[in-house]
């Protein structure tokens, strides 16, 4: 593929969120939506008028027939991913996986692995990771702005969408844990998770989640769809300033309090002192960060680069839902993580 020659995509699942992947890959220069299949045919009869330069197939194997295809978009219910990304794989395709990767451990670790072996780009879609409020945090984490890093936690709350088929962990839990994971950079060792079960047997509707990683950083996530409140907010803990990035904000996304404890002289008694300061909202692009991650996987494909949520971040996210859901069961017991997460 040169600088002239769009990459073809193919969109698989075409209900809710695929249309909006599709919408992206049909409009980013650079990527042209080749195919769009779903099952279900009278859905995507739905669809023509939308992208007329589209083919529409209700056949997966015709998708990956077509030695046009570059890259398989997967946006299908999760219990399909692994089996739908392994079989695009193996065709030789690039693969975008949506969130999460796999239900199982094993499952994830197989389409990452299976993706590397092929040295086709494999990526998931971890949207906020490329949000460009996320990115900003990044930045004051990595230069150090926040002083070390003491603990982060996350919200995520709303009244609804209430799922059937997996529980507020699984349905939200996903986005905070890789935020998590990107922004402290190192490798969760443990977690535990206690939630409640209100409006059906056996589905946590609001889960309470706690990771430990390997350099002590604790993370912690409230996850509900029976909530008052609609939050969508990640607040980071330094040891010299603490940053609260809010996407329900239009305008202030991030935002910086120079605020945190004040280092101790050792004088005994003393009290422990804390200092309040400045409080600051950087700009942030009000890019749509779905175009960006569509973007960012388009480049990937082209210049053979790592996607910053490749499958081994994926398999990361999927170790530490799993252990969750495995505390859950067992009332929070704390899950410690192997240590190997290849
Ligand atoms: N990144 C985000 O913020 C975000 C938001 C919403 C949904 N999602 C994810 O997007 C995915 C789809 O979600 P949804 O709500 O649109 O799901 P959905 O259940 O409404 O739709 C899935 C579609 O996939 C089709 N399908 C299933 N198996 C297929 C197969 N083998 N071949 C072709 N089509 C097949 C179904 O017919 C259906 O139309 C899920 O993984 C979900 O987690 C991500």
């Amino acid at each position: 593929m040169d600088a002239v020659t769009p990459t073809q995509v193919a969109v698989v699942g075409m209900s809710y969120w695929g249309p909006n992947l599709a919408r992206n890959f049909d409009r980013i220069e650079g990527s042209e939506l080749r195919w769009a299949c779903d099952l279900d045919e009278s859905l995507l009869a739905g669809h023509h008028a939308g992208f007329p330069r589209t083919r529409f197939t209700t056949s997966l194997d015709e998708v990956l027939a077509d030695p046009a295809t570059d890259a398989v978009v997967i946006a299908t219910p999760v219990p399909t991913h692994a089996a739908l990304a392994l079989k695009a794989i193996q065709a030789g395709k690039h693969v975008f996986v949506e969130k999460p990767l796999a239900l199982t451990t094993a499952d994830a670790r197989a389409v990452a692995g299976a993706a590397e072996a092929a040295g086709v780009t494999c990526m998931v879609d971890h949207l906020l990771v490329l949000h460009p409020g996320v990115t900003k945090v990044k930045e004051l984490v990595d230069t150090g702005h926040l002083g070390e890093v003491l603990y982060v936690y996350g919200n995520r709350l709303n009244l609804g969408i209430v799922r059937q088929d997996e529980n507020a962990l699984w349905s939200l839990g996903p986005h905070d844990i890789s935020v998590m994971l990107h922004l402290v950079g190192q490798r969760a060792v443990e977690v535990s998770a206690t939630g409640a079960c209100y409006l059906q047997p056996g589905v946590e509707d609001v889960v309470f989640g706690r990771i430990l990683f390997e350099n002590g950083v604790i993370g912690h996530l409230h996850l509900s769809w029976l909530d008052p409140h609609k939050m969508r907010r990640m607040t980071v803990i330094g040891s010299e300033r603490m940053v609260v990035f809010d996407d329900m904000e239009s305008e202030r996304k991030v935002t910086v309090y120079d605020k945190g404890p004040v280092p101790r002289t050792g004088e005994y008694g003393e009290y422990i002192q804390v200092r309040s300061g400045d409080i600051f909202s950087p700009k942030i692009d009000t890019a749509e960060p779905l175009r960006l991650v569509c973007q960012h996987f388009l480049d990937c494909v082209r210049t053979g680069a790592t996607p910053v949520a490749d499958g081994w971040a994926g398999l990361a996210t999927v170790e530490i839902l799993e252990a969750m859901d495995r505390s859950l069961a067992e009332n929070g017991r704390p899950v410690t993580l192997e240590v190997a997460s290849r």
